[in-house]
This record gives structure tokens, C-alpha cells and sequence, in this order.
């Protein structure tokens, strides 16, 4: 089966019944009799294009520049006066069509998947992105990451989408549920890839009971140090509220998912890089917030090198941040926000081409509510 449209052939028993709807619910379906498999490029699955647009199908798509019209593009394409052409903002698709180095993980819907590698498979590594692609907390080594989900990262940013500000579910360092979780005082073991709940719910004072409980990793309160920092500094903040006086030391902490402490720390005015534990990475700072935020990957990541046995060669400009140019074995070239390389140049007189901005804007400064 090629070119043109298939039709599935729903086992539906309520489809006929929207087929006058025009907004018709996929509820009804049984389901869709299997996904068809598609080809040559471009001739891709498209989701929701048959029975009532609830079933998949194969669809002929136009690629960059080509005449669009009645023709559909290329996902993450526009059809714009009569030819697909790259959107202004765009799709995780979008990348596809742009001459970059780095293609994403997409979803059939125009997301970008959850876990996102890059580099080699040896040294490379993979970060959590969330779904219109902003790196969210959670990384590990590509080598490493076979079991890597970013559930619990996306999870808590979508609880934090909701507006809710108490979330205390905790991740592992890359992003996976950790199998101890506690939340409005009760605790109980989750599965670290799904977060379903594993077996009784106990009180907060009772989970050393559970089989998931590690004295060593927790210690005797389940907030991690920079969650209990920032409990205390709360309690004190409430305090303080009371009275009037509020002052700059009591400004939250930014604190990682796994409860560690994040990035960059904010102290006497100035925001430092900091490495997990509140140690001061080099001497990384920036007085005024730039604009585009602070990240602190470059000074991160030559602490995550070292801590792992690697050489780091790349280098950091003074708010902790990668220098777009960079020259690696002989040659110049331009990384992105993680210090990858997404562009080649002739040489540093050349600009770095632009990166599609929508997706790498920072929201952590979300942490910084100052009172
Ligand atoms: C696509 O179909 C699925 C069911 O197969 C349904 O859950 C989903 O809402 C549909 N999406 C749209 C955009 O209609
Ligand atoms: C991934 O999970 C499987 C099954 O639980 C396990 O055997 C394997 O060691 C895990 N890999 C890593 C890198 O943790
Ligand atoms: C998940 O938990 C199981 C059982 O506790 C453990 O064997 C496995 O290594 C864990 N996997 C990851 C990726 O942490
Ligand atoms: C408990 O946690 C420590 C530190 O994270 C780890 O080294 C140890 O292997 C864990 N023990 C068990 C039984 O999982």
C-alpha cells in the first residue's frame, strides 16, 4: 500500500451516529483497525484524518518550497501563499526542515518527546524537554540512559502549569519518579518509570516502614536539603509577613525535582552558579538578571564532567552560560543553551545563525518569587 489515502476501517459503534456531528467525539470508537504503515517519505501517518478525524491515516505531504495548495505540508511546514514554508515560531517538526545539526524527538502531534538526546551515544548527553520544548530539570549520560522517562519532570510541570505551588512529588536526578514519594504528609512507594503507587500509604512518621525506604538516601526527613532550606525560609517568611519586615536573604531558593539544590542561588544581591549540594561553582555570577534568564549549564556541566571522570573542554561565559562559539577539533562552531553544536562557520569573523527562539525560552525563574 503507497501513495494517496488509506482508509481504516473503524470498528465503531457510535461513529455513525457523529458522522453528522461536526465536532465529532472519538469516545465512542472501539478503536481504529491497527496503524497503517506508510511510505516513502513523504508519504506519512497523519493521526485523526479518517472516520470522523478519529482514526490514523497515510497521507502524501508536501515538502519546503513546493506548491502546498490543495496539498497538506510537511508536519511542522506551512502552507503560505500557495508554498510550504517554515512557520515563525513552529511545531518540534519545524526543526526538521531547518538546517540544523540537532533534529528532536517529535511526536506525531507537533510535541516535543519528553526525553531528548544529544551528541554521540558514547559522550552525548539526554536532558527532559518539556512539551513545546524547554529543557525542564532531569539529565543523564546517553550512555546511561536506557530507563530515562522524565515522567516525574513532566509531571510536576504540568502540576505547576495548574498553578500549583506546594508540589512535593520528587524525581531522581534524571527525571524518573523516585521510588519514595511523599506528599500532605503521607508517604508510600512508586514505581520509578510509571509513579503509580506501589503497595500501603503510611504517615510521614512511619516511612521508614516502607520497603522503598533508604536511611542513607533520605536521612530522617524525607525534603531533600534544598527542600527543607526552602520549608524553613518559608516558615520564616510567614513569620516575618506577619511583622512587616521582609527582607532580601529571604528570597526562595531555586531547588532541582530531586530536591537538591538548582542551578544558581541568589545571595546579597548577586545570583551564583551552584552545584547540587549549594557549593559555589567558579566564580560564576551575575548581578542584574540578563534578559534571557541564567542557566548555569556551562558551570554545571564542567562539575558534572569532573564528577564523572571527564575532561571538559568547553568554554563558559561569566554568568555560567556556554559561549555560542566555540571551536572544537580545528574547526569553529556555534552550540546551543546545552553546549552542543548546531551550526558549523568558516570562521569567528561569521555570525552564529539563529536559533528558532520559541523553544528554548527559560521559565525557572518562576522559583524566584520574591516576597
Ligand atoms: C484523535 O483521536 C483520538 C482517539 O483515537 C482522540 O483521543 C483525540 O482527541 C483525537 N484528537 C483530535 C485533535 O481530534
Ligand atoms: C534498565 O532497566 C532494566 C530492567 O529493570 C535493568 O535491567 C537495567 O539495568 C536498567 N538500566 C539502567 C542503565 O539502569
Ligand atoms: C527502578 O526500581 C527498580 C526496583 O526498585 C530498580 O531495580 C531499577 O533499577 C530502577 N530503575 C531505575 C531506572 O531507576
Ligand atoms: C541507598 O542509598 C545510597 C545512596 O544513594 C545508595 O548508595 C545505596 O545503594 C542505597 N541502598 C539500597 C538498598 O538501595
Amino acid at each position: 500500500m503507497r501513495h494517496g489515502e488509506l482508509l481504516i476501517f473503524s470498528l465503531a459503534v457510535l461513529g455513525a451516529v457523529t458522522a453528522q456531528n461536526d465536532f465529532p467525539s472519538c469516545s465512542g470508537f472501539v478503536g481504529c483497525l491497527g496503524e497503517p504503515e506508510c511510505g516513502p517519505y513523504p508519504n506519512l501517518l497523519r493521526p485523526n484524518r479518517t472516520v470522523n478525524n478519529c482514526c490514523p491515516s497515510c497521507v502524501d505531504h508536501v515538502v519546503l518550497g513546493n506548491d502546498c495548495d490543495p496539498e497538506e505540508c510537511l508536519p511542522g511546514l506551512d502552507c503560505k501563499n500557495g508554498k510550504c514554508a517554515l512557520p515563525a515560531t513552529g511545531t518540534c517538526q519545524s526543526y526538521e526542515h531547518r538546517d540544523l545539526l540537532w533534529k528532536p524527538k517529535c511526536e506525531l502531534d507537533g510535541k516535543f518527546s519528553a526525553v531528548q538526546c544529544k551528541g554521540e551515544r558514547l559522550s552525548g548527553r539526554c536532558y527532559c524537554y518539556s512539551e513545546d520544548g524547554r529543557r525542564i530539570f532531569g539529565q543523564q549520560w546517553w550512555s546511561k540512559a536506557e530507563n530515562m522517562t522524565c515522567g516525574c519532570s513532566r509531571k510536576i510541570e504540568a502540576l505547576k502549569q495548574q498553578g500549583r505551588v506546594d508540589v512535593t512529588i520528587h524525581c531522581t536526578e534524571d527525571g524518573n519518579f523516585d521510588t519514595l514519594q511523599c506528599d500532605s504528609g503521607v508517604c508510600w512507594c512508586a514505581d520509578n518509570i510509571t509513579g503509580q503507587t506501589l503497595g500501603e500509604v503510611v504517615p510521614e512518621p512511619m516511612m521508614q516502614m516502607l520497603p522503598c525506604y533508604n536511611a542513607t538516601a533520605v536521612g530522617d526527613s524525607y525534603l531533600r536539603r534544598c527542600d527543607s532550606a526552602e520549608y524553613a525560609l518559608k516558615v520564616i517568611r510567614d513569620e516575618m509577613r506577619t511583622h512587616g519586615t521582609v527582607g532580601d536573604a529571604f528570597v526562595s531558593k531555586n531547588c532541582g525535582y530531586d530536591g537538591s539544590y538548582g542551578e544558581y542561588q541568589f545571595e546579597s544581591g548577586n545570583r551564583y552558579c551552584t552545584w547540587r549540594d549549594n557549593s559555589r561553582i567558579g566564580s560564576f555570577m551575575v548581578g542584574q538578571l540578563p534578559p534571557g534568564g541564567m542557566n548555569c549549564y556551562c558551570a554545571r556541566d564542567s562539575r558534572y564532567f569532573q564528577e564523572s571522570g571527564y575532561l571538559f573542554t568547553m568554554l563558559c561565559s561569566g554568568d555560567g552560560s556556554y559561549i555560542p562559539m566555540q571551536s572544537l577539533e580545528d574547526k569553529t562552531v556555534c552550540v546551543d543553551k546545552d553546549g552542543f553544536p548546531y551550526a558549523e562557520i568558516a570562521d569567528t569573523s561569521e555570525a552564529c545563525p539563529s536559533l528558532p527562539a520559541t523553544p528554548y525560552v527559560l521559565t525557572e525563574f518562576e522559583f524566584f518569587k520574591l516576597i
